[in-house]
């Protein structure tokens, strides 16, 4: 599957390892090529701008900041039809702390929808930290992952894609559901970063079975 990683921070760095070690076609789509070579000479992904990454690509995944995400998402064209995976959350300082700069009538996910018409947008990935994405597969247990979208046939393309990363994917439902995937993202920045916690470890699902 032909995939565009726009932004190549540790969001996008972790997913193109992850992701590279499995076989899949990558580019990144990133505004300074010399910054992103290292990761591109380490994941055999090919470098473009983030318009012509998102132009070839089935899936798209966003790995941008929340403040440059509305004219950077724009600024990506006609993905109509096409994956877009949104990993962005739309996070600020509220009040002197960390907080969620939307909720409770809309998410940074239905926003994302309404800057890319005709596009498949699935919120996920934006509910632990870059360090498990990157290792998640060596967790003791299998790290699970939301996922939140309208189009059924690109949630179950991006379950297939979060089983690759080694998670636990499950379906949270329609998009409108990211107004609960972002706070949760909250609950994991508290406890890694304002708790002390540290940044490896996620939260699995256990079942009694039937
Ligand atoms: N870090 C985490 O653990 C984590 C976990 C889950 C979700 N998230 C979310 O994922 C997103 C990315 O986080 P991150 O930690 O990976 O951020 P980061 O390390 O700061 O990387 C952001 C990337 O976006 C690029 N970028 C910024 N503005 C751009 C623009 N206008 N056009 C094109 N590219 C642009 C940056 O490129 P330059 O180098 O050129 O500036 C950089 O490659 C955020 O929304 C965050 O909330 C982060």
């Amino acid at each position: 599957m032909q995939i565009a990683i726009i932004g190549a921070g540790n969001v996008g760095g972790a997913l193109a390892q992850g992701l590279a070690a499995k076989g899949h076609a990558l580019t990144l789509g990133v505004r300074d090529a010399a910054k992103a070579s290292e990761l591109a000479a380490a994941t055999g992904a090919a470098l473009a701008s983030p318009a012509a990454a998102a132009a070839e690509a089935e899936v798209i995944i966003l790995a941008l900041p929340w403040r440059a995400a509305e004219a950077a998402v724009k600024g990506l064209g006609d993905l109509t039809g096409k994956i877009v995976i949104d990993c962005i959350n739309p996070i600020g300082m509220v009040d002197g702390v960390l907080g969620l700069l939307v909720g409770h009538t809309t998410s940074g996910g239905e926003m994302v929808a309404g800057w890319l018409p005709g596009a498949h947008v699935v919120k996920t990935l934006n509910q632990v930290g870059a360090e498990v994405m990157a290792n998640a597969a060596q967790m003791p247990a299998r790290p699970v992952m939301f996922i939140a979208g309208d189009d059924p046939a690109a949630k179950t393309a991006v379950a297939g894609l979060l089983t690759d990363l080694g998670f636990a994917p499950l379906d949270a439902g329609m998009l409108i559901r990211a107004r609960i995937l972002e706070p949760l993202a909250m609950v994991w920045i508290n406890q890694a970063v304002l708790r002390g916690m540290g940044r490896n470890w996620a939260l699995s699902v256990t079942t009694k079975g039937e």
